[in-house]
C-alpha cells in the first residue's frame, strides 16, 4: 500500500509517501521544508510563525512529495499525520491539510502520535526493508526505546508493536532542550545540538590555534587551557535508584561556569572554553543517557535496545550507547534510525501508520474513512 505522511508539529513542514510491500516500508519521497533559519533569530520556535510558514510551505511540499514519488493520489491508500504532541498552531495547519485531502479524496485517515512516529522511523531505511536486525532480520521484541528529542526524553519499553510502557522520563528539559539552551548561553546560536557537537569535535582537532602570535598561528595556544579542561560538569541523576532523567541543573552548571571566567579571560581563551564546556556537556549527557539506559536493560531485559528521536543524530551518543550495549549486553540487538529520519520528516509518521493499519481490525480500518470528522491535533497527546 502507498502512505502518505504528513507533519507539521514544531518547526519542519514535511511530507512523505512511504509504499509497504509485504514486510517492507520503503521509502519514495522524503521532503522536509526546515524553518530553523526563520527561528533561530528568535533563539528557538515561535509558534504563530511557525503556522504561517507551515501554511505557506504544505502545499509545495505537498507537489514536490507526489512528483518525486511518482504516485498519483489515487494511488494513496491511507492517510497519516502527526496529531500531536507539538505546538497546537503548527499542529492545526497538518491535520487540517490531511482531513481535508481525507474528505476530498476520500481516503481512510489515521493520527500518529509524534514521539510514535520517531520511534518507528527505525523501521524505515531510503531503499529498504524495514527489517534491519536479528537472525530473521526483524527487530526483536521486548524493545527498550531511549527516545531523545527537543520535547521528550523518556525510556520506553515495547513488549509489542504498538504497545508502550513509560519507565522513566525527564523530571524538567529534554536532552534536546538542554542542548538548545546550553548553545544559548554559549552564544552558538539553534539549533543547539548540530553546533554543540562540532565545537565537541573541534576540541580534538590539532589544527585549531587560538592566539596570533606576530600574524603567526602559534601551535602552543593551547597554553592557559589546562584550567579549562579540568571542567566536569555535573551528571545529573546518574545514581539515581530510578529511571528518570534531569537536564536543567546541567545548563545551570555551564552558566555559572561561563560566569565565573573575567570577561578578559574569555575574550583571550573564549573559544577553547567554548569547545572545552560543550564538550563535557555533550560528555555529560551522554553519561546520564548510557548509564540510565543500560541500568533499565539489566532490570527489564530488553531483546533489543533502541535509540529514536532527533538527538539520536549526535554521533557520540550513537556510538558510545553502541559500545556500552556491546560490552555490558553482549547478547541484546542495538537498533538506530538512519540519521536522515531522526530528525522530523513525514517518512517516520507513515511508517507508524502502516503498523497502525496492520494491527487493525476490518471494522477499525473502516471507521478511518470518517475520521476527517473526528480527528483533533491534540497538543498534550499521551503516548501511554
Ligand atoms: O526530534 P526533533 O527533530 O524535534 C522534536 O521532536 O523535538 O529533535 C530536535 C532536537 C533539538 O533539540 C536539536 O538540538 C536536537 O534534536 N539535535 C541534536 C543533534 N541534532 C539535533 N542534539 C544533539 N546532537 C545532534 N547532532
Ligand atoms: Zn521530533
Amino acid at each position: 500500500m502507498n502512505i502518505l505522511g504528513i507533519e507539521t508539529s514544531c518547526d519542519e513542514t514535511a511530507a512523505a509517501i512511504v509504499r509497504t510491500e509485504s514486510n517492507k516500508v520503503s521509502v519514495l519521497a522524503n521532503v522536509v521544508s526546515s524553518q530553523v533559519k526563520l527561528h533561530a533569530k528568535w533563539g528557538g520556535v515561535v509558534p504563530n510563525l511557525a503556522a504561517r510558514e507551515h501554511e505557506k510551505n504544505i502545499i509545495p511540499v505537498l507537489e514536490k512529495t507526489f512528483s518525486e514519488a511518482g504516485v498519483a493520489p489515487k494511488n494513496i491508500d491511507l492517510i497519516a499525520v502527526t496529531q500531536g504532541p507539538g505546538l497546537i498552531p503548527a499542529l492545526l495547519v497538518g491535520t487540517n491539510v490531511a482531513k481535508t485531502l481525507s474528505y476530498l479524496w476520500k481516503k481512510p485517515l489515521v493520527g500518529i502520535h509524534h514521539i510514535e512516529g520517531h520511534i518507528y522511523a527505525n523501521y524505515l531505511t531510503p531503499t529498504l526493508s524495514l527489517v534491519r536486525r536479528g537472525s530473521k532480520g526483524e527487530v526483536k521484541f521486548p524493545v527498550l526505546c531511549l527516545v531523545v528529542s527537543g520535547g521528550h526524553t523518556q525510556l520506553v519499553l515495547m513488549k509489542k508493536h504498538l504497545d508502550y510502557k513509560i519507565i522513566g522520563q525527564t523530571l524538567d528539559d529534554a536532552a534536546g532542550e538542554a542542548f538548545d539552551k546550553v548553545a544559548r548561553i554559549l552564544g552558538l546560536g539553534y539549533p543547539g545540538g548540530p553546533a554543540i557537537a562540532a565545537e565537541a569535535t573541534k576540541l580534538n582537532s590539532p589544527y585549531l590555534p587560538l592566539k596570533i602570535r606576530g600574524g603567526i598561528p602559534s601551535l602552543d595556544s593551547r597554553e592557559g587551557e589546562g584550567e579549562f579542561s579540568k571542567i566536569k560538569l555535573p551528571r545529573p541523576l546518574i545514581n539515581s535508584n530510578d529511571f528518570n532523567f534531569s537536564f536543567s541543573g546541567l545548563k545551570t552548571a555551564v552558566l555559572y561556569t561561563v560566569k565565573k571566567i573575567s570577561n578578559k579571560r574569555l575574550r583571550a581563551t573564549g573559544y577553547r572554553l567554548r569547545e572545552h564546556l560543550c564538550a563535557d556537556f555533550q560528555q555529560a549527557v551522554i553519561d546520564v543517557l548510557v548509564a540510565k539506559t543500560i541500568k533499565a536493560a539489566k532490570k527489564y531485559n530488553p531483546k533489543t535496545i533502541m535509540l529514536a528521536g532527533g538527538v539520536s543524530a549526535n554521533l557520540e551518543l550513537r556510538k558510545q550507547l553502541g559500545e556500552a550495549v556491546k560490552k555490558n549486553l553482549p547478547r541484546t540487538e542495538y537498533q538506530i534510525p538512519d540519521t536522515v529520519y531522526s530528525l522530523d520528516n513525514a517518512a517516520m509518521v507513515a511508517a507508524a501508520a502502516y503498523f497502525r493499519w496492520k494491527n487493525m481490525s476490518a471494522a477499525s480500518r473502516k471507521n478511518l474513512n470518517k475520521n476527517w470528522s473526528k480527528l483533533e491535533a491534540d497538543s498534550n497527546l499521551k503516548l501511554a
